[in-house]
């Protein structure tokens, strides 16, 4: 077999076979297959797609290219959580401290920023000492005596998508259905995931632009959840807007913190509601939604929550005094407000272009080695559908170097204003099982 062959067959649309998939990712994952190639075989899959029989193939063998976990040791179901990415998206921050203060154990590989979005693994690391890279064993024994462990993919777990995820980044083929499909999926079956949830952003902020791409993604994930029999929910979610109000890496966590502690942004409480009540539900814990979303209100409530957040902290080598108190977290040298032009109602932020603008700060990479600046970013004083008056604040660009000049600029003209009242969206969408 020759990989230009396949490159050939994949650009003249035509079907790849289980063994061609299998080749590929075997010879990239071992780099025998170097990058160039892989990429143009990338970018032809981006372009022309995939069947749903070559996506479940790709996926398998992605899963298979490295060790596949077992947590049957851990005696519980394991129920694990993917967000297919966004702008502000700190849910796995607060979602999975949650479940697990009930009960819910969680086992937790993250990924990185990819393209304008940001990633829970470099949140995680703007907290001195916390460790996303350990050993497989301290993996589990963590969740079996915690019963959470978030870690970064450095486990020899789905290597082919370690891979293939820096390379799609840097080659802008992140958008396409089998691509994010086979990544999210071929992780969670590496990562011994019994059930899945899956939140599937969508809007402007997110990779799928609208709900029917959003529904193509969710079902093709569901199915291949099928065929590897991981139960699988898709819970379709707003991301016109960035989720909650803070943008870059330690900024979330500050806003996660105290999210876990009873100070809960509206649409982000919404999202980690219903993938909580979900998650429960699948793990077992309660078979009912709407007491399962009350439950994990008590918790936040009664600190549990909390404390959990802070043993996780401690258990992967973090300093919680940068938890306990905030204001120890990486701060930016410069912290300028952008004021409101005229009275109105907020009626558009491009999460995308807020996204990217955090990315120019430093928040996100353009290279696959860069190093990102945790303490940057930005943060909204108003969200869609607020009322303003002129000269009130919008937002707060954190900023440490000449960058924040052109943001400034480039931020007054993204948030949009109407003179008139502006309707709001839903933030979670729709379910699908
Ligand atoms: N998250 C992933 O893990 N992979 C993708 O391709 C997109 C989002």
């Amino acid at each position: 077999m020759r990989i230009i062959d396949i490159i050939e067959k994949k650009r003249e649309k035509q079907e790849l076979s289980k063994q061609e998939i299998e080749y590929f990712i075997t010879q990239y994952t071992n780099g025998n297959i170097k990058d160039y190639q892989a990429a143009a075989l990338v970018m032809a899959i981006f372009l022309n797609g995939m069947t749903n029989q070559e996506t479940t193939d790709l996926t398998l063998a992605m899963a298979q290219s490295g060790e596949i976990l077992d947590l049957s040791t851990l005696k519980e179901t394991i129920v694990d959580k993917h967000s297919t990415g966004g702008v502000g998206d700190k849910v796995s921050l607060v979602l999975l401290p949650l479940v697990s203060s009930l009960g819910v154990p969680v086992a937790k590989m993250s990924g990185r920023g990819l393209g304008f979005t940001g990633g829970t693994v470099d949140k995680l690391e703007s907290i001195p000492g916390y460790q996303t890279t350990i050993e497989m064993n301290e993996f589990v024994k963590n969740v079996e005596e915690i019963g959470i462990s978030m870690i970064s993919q450095t486990l020899n777990l789905a290597p082919a998508d370690k891979k293939l995820y820096a390379l799609r980044d840097s080659i802008s083929c992140v958008e396409s259905i089998p691509l994010i499909a086979s990544s999210i999926m071929s992780k969670k079956i590496a990562s011994g995931a019994q059930k899945i949830v899956l939140d599937v952003t969508v809007g402007n902020g997110a990779f799928m632009k609208n709900r029917e791409e959003a529904r193509k993604l969710a079902n093709t994930m569901i199915e291949i959840g099928k065929l590897a029999k991981r139960e699988t929910v898709c819970i379709l979610t707003n991301m016109d807007e960035p989720l909650g109000y803070a943008i870059g890496n330690a900024l979330e966590v500050i806003e996660a913190v105290r999210f876990l502690k009873n100070d809960m942004p509206e649409d982000l409480k919404q999202v980690v509601l219903e993938l909580g009540s979900y998650m429960m539900q699948l793990a077992g814990k309660g078979n009912d939604l709407e007491e399962n979303k009350v439950k994990l209100l008590e918790n936040i409530k009664n600190g549990e929550a909390y404390k959990k957040f802070i043993e996780l902290v401690q258990k992967q080598g973090g300093d919680i005094t940068y938890i306990e108190n905030l204001d120890k977290l990486p701060k930016a040298k410069q912290i300028e407000p952008i004021y409101s032009p005229k009275d109105g109602y907020i009626q558009e932020m491009n999460s995308k272009e807020i996204g990217k603008l955090a990315g120019i700060l430093g928040a996100g990479r353009e290279q696959k080695e860069d190093v990102i600046d945790v303490s940057v970013g930005i943060v909204l004083a108003k969200k869609v559908t607020d009322k303003v008056k002129k000269n009130d604040i919008l937002a707060y660009i954190h900023a440490n170097d000449e960058k924040l000049v052109e943001v400034k600029k480039r931020l007054e003209k993204i948030i949009k204003i109407s003179e008139k009242p502006v309707e709001k969206e839903k933030v979670v969408l729709e379910v699908i099982r």
